[in-house]
Parts: structure tokens; C-alpha cells; sequence
């Protein structure tokens, strides 16, 4: 697997290979690195945003609310509340840290926007998640949630979806298939040549904690077949390049009376 040429996440393990996102999401010091980068981010990412509004199914001037999973600062809700002028959105999230940055970035948005405390990898939603919502995005957090996690998040989604809802997700998958992950990190590496040489000279703390950040990782047809399992339908892969993906597809809509 390529390492992180999209610099999509931070890693997040510690040199004793024990999971630590959640520390990692709730220190000041790593929210703080995130943000500092995250303009440069974006800014090569703008592409992949924009798509994820494009593929929902709503005239421009609609109005809707959408969730979106594992928020962060809000980077993927916000270019949905551009692309549609009357959405709101609920960015659900278990970091304080990245909540009260979101809060910051989002300000101009107002009544538009509001944050809710969500644990993915716990289980029932508290309340104050809506239900019957219109559509429900991810980006760049499903996979660091175990499998069993993603698989129950997918049925979650699902249920707190209105009929004809749209769930969309941006994130890295892996591959087992050797040849594949060859051909990634060939031109992952041409793309940024600095990856490569970051890559090769990791010390033994930097590749555990690269361990740990792909620890979760896995290929693109389970996930799918989670979705399916799931009930939703139209289910595709809507955009890919390399390791990255955006996959989605929609709750059924009710049936004609
Ligand atoms: C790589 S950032 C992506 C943030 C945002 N979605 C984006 O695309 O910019 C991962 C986000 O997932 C959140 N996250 C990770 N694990 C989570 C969990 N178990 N429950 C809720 N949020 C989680 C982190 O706090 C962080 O904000």
C-alpha cells in the first residue's frame, strides 16, 4: 500500500503499536498539525469535495439536511453547504478539539450548521443524531474504524437515511493483490517523489505508526459488499485514483402508494 501520498490522515499510532487515534483526535498538539495543513490539503482534494455535492440527488436551490460522519473541521459539509444554498448540515464528531475548530471555520455558515457528539466505533447513536435525514456523507474516517464497525456503521446509515437518501464516502482503501499495490506506489511515488523518499528511510517509530494508521485499512469490494448488505442500492464506486476512492449508493425510496 501506498503510504499517505494524499496525506488523507495524520498517523496515529505510538511506539508501542497500540491504537491511539482517539488520542490522536483528541490532542491539541495533532489537531493543531491538522489544521495547519489543512489549506493545502483541500486545495488538492477540491476535485473529490466538489463530486461528493455533484452526486447527490438535489436541484441547486433544494432544501436539505445532511450528516456528515467523523466531520472533522467540517471540510467536505462545507463545500456541500456551498454547492447547495439552502442545506444544513449535522457534522457529527467525537473530538472536541476538532469540533471547536470546525465551529471556527464554519462560523459565517450560522444557523446552517451544528455539531453532535458521535463515538462510530460505539455503538447506538445518541439521540440528538437526526433521523430520516436526506443524505449522509463520510470522508477520510471509515477507516479507522475495524471491520465490524464499518459493516454495523453501514446499517446505521441506512436506518437513519429517509427513503431515496444518498450516503457518499471519500477514503483509502488497501489491496491484497500485490501487483496492484506495485503499480500505486509507482505512481503515487511519481506523483510526489518525496513520499517515496519519506517511505524509505522511516525509522522503526515512523513505521509503526504507519502500521497503525493502515491498521484498519482494507480493500474497496468489502466495503461494497457491506453497502449492500446493508439494503442500498445503486451502489458504486463514483470516483477512484489509486488508493483513494469515492464509493456510495442510496436508500431504496418508498414505494408508489
Ligand atoms: C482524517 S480526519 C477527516 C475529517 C473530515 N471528515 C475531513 O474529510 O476533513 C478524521 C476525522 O474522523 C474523526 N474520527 C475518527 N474516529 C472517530 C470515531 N470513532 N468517532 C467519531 N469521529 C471519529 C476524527 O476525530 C477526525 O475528525
Amino acid at each position: 500500500m501506498p503510504d499517505d501520498t494524499d496525506t488523507g490522515d495524520i498517523d496515529t499510532g505510538d511506539i508501542d503499536g497500540t491504537d491511539t487515534n482517539e488520542t490522536v483526535w483528541k490532542s491539541d498538539h495533532m489537531v493543531a498539525s491538522w489544521v495547519a495543513a489543512e489549506g493545502e490539503r483541500e486545495r488538492r482534494r477540491a476535485g473529490q469535495r466538489r463530486l461528493m455535492a455533484e452526486l447527490l440527488a438535489f436541484d441547486d436551490d433544494d432544501a436539505f439536511t445532511f450528516i456528515d460522519l467523523g466531520a472533522g473541521t467540517g471540510a467536505a459539509a462545507k463545500v456541500v453547504l456551498d454547492h447547495f444554498p439552502k442545506a444544513t448540515a449535522v457534522l457529527a464528531e467525537y473530538s472536541a478539539q476538532m469540533t471547536a475548530e470546525g465551529r471556527r471555520a464554519l462560523a459565517t455558515y450560522g444557523a446552517r450548521f451544528r455539531y453532535v457528539e458521535l463515538d462510530l466505533a460505539a455503538g447506538d447513536w445518541p439521540a440528538a443524531v437526526p433521523t430520516g435525514v436526506d443524505a449522509v456523507i463520510s470522508s477520510l474516517c471509515v477507516h479507522h474504524l475495524p471491520d465490524e464497525r464499518k459493516r454495523a456503521l453501514f446499517a446505521q446509515i441506512w436506518e437513519h437515511l429517509a427513503p431515496g437518501g444518498w450516503y457518499l464516502n471519500y477514503d483509502p482503501v488497501s489491496t491484497d493483490d500485490p501487483v496492484v499495490e506495485a503499480a500505486w506506489l509507482r505512481a503515487g511515488d511519481r506523483q510526489d517523489p518525496a513520499a517515496a523518499a519519506a517511505r524509505a528511510h522511516r525509522s522503526a517509530e515512523e513505521q509503526l505508526r504507519h502500521e497503525n494508521h493502515v491498521r484498519y485499512m482494507i480493500p474497496l469490494e468489502p466495503q461494497l459488499a457491506f453497502l449492500r448488505e446493508a439494503g442500498f442500492e445503486g451502489i458504486d464506486v463514483y470516483w477512484k485514483q489509486l488508493d483513494y476512492v469515492i464509493y456510495g449508493g442510496r436508500r431504496p425510496p418508498a414505494p408508489a402508494p
